[in-house]
């Protein structure tokens, strides 16, 4: 693990992570000061690490951290099982109101089942049915008789989310938005979404195009065309759902990276998990955790080195042939790592 030694300009909070984090995060950490990335780490715990150390998955020193920072990179965090930990994710969305979820899904590997994706799913993070306001009603003997949930999608919370789409495709040069919802049965809750969301359209048409899909239609066309699409915009369990599906047109989660955009602070980590199969095996993919830090580089406008970094990865994958397993090469984390800084 860094020492720190890179004195960049930008403090940010680096949590390597359960399992893999280690050591997928010492090889970004090399790749980000080879590159000359301007960010001066302050390594903090949580996960299984923070339960070691301070008895909480979330320590109050990490977000305290995250607080000063407002950036942070995160490994993959193990979920304790039982102990009535609450989920660390979700305690840092709301923590910082992370209230969108950016999911780019581009293809990095020719020969897969789809050629030339290049999508971005940006899913609302705070609301819709994963505000968890669910209870259970008796029936008869049976204490479980009945479930209930409820979601709750504000114009507030729709406006945000639609405005930071819609922007985000101008600075990206996108040139679609589509609103993916299931207003027609959801009248209510997704149909505040659509209408806010087309409002918000309005404000951009002649600059970036707009459509809507219903979810379902649109989970089909994402496998029959997904090259009609450009961005999507959608409410949290839709954009749950969808993010993986796209990132499994471009082979699955291991080279899926996520950004958590709020208000107060911004958190970039891979999709996958602490894979504690191979944990301290030396063959840990590093490439979602380095993609998302390549989005963390965006984030501060220092897209002259992600792109140096997106290149590299696209040479070593490419022409130098150097893959590790889970992508059916034989390279450990090092030796990919060391591809890529030669490549920089
Ligand atoms: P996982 O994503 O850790 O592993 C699934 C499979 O993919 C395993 O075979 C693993 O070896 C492989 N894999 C994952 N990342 C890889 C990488 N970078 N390089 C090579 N192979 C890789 O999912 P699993 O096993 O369901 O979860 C393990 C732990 O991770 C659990 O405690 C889970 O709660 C946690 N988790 C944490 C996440 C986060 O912090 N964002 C997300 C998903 C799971």
């Amino acid at each position: 693990m860094s020492n720190g030694k890179a004195q960049g300009s930008i403090p940010v909070t680096l949590i390597p992570g359960d399992g893999i984090g280690a050591e997928i995060s010492d090889a970004v950490v090399r790749i980000l000061e080879a590159v000359g990335a301007p960010f001066r780490w302050e390594i903090r715990m949580a996960g299984l690490a923070g339960i070691d150390a301070h008895s909480d998955p979330l320590p109050s020193e990490t977000l305290d951290s995250i607080r000063r920072t407002r950036l942070a990179l995160k490994g993959p965090l193990a979920t304790p099982v039982g102990g009535g930990y609450r989920s660390v994710n979700v305690r840092l969305r709301e923590e910082f109101k992370l209230y969108a979820n950016l999911r780019p899904a581009r293809t990095l590997i020719p020969g897969g089942r789809f050629e030339d994706i290049d999508l971005v799913l940006i899913r609302e993070n705070l609301e819709g049915l994963y505000v968890g306001f669910e209870h259970y009603i008796p029936i008869a003997d049976d204490p479980h008789g009945a479930a209930i949930s409820s979601g709750v999608n504000t114009r507030a919370g729709s406006r945000r989310i639609a405005e930071f789409a819609f922007d985000y495709a101008v600075r990206n040069k996108r040139k679609k938005v589509t609103i993916v919802h299931k207003a027609n049965i959801l009248k209510a809750l997704t149909g505040i979404f659509l209408e806010t969301a087309l409002e918000v359209a309005e404000k951009y048409k002649g600059q970036i195009e707009c459509g809507d899909r219903i979810v379902d239609a649109c989970a089909m066309q994402l496998v029959l065309n997904p090259w009609q699409f450009d961005v999507i915009v959608t409410t949290n369990l839709f954009g749950d759902i969808l993010s993986d599906e796209i990132a499994g047109l471009v082979g699955g989660l291991g080279l899926a990276p996520a950004g958590n955009i709020g208000e107060t602070a911004a958190i970039f980590e891979a999709v996958h998990g602490s894979a504690p199969d191979i944990a301290g095996k030396g063959i840990a993919n590093p490439l979602a955790l380095l993609l998302a830090a390549a989005m963390m580089l965006d984030h501060v406008n220092r897209a002259d080195l992600s792109e140096r970094v997106r290149s590299a990865i696209d040479k070593v994958l490419n022409e130098d042939q150097v893959r590790t397993p889970d992508l059916g090469g034989k390279a450990g984390t090092r030796q990919l790592t060391e591809a890529i800084i030669r490549r920089l």
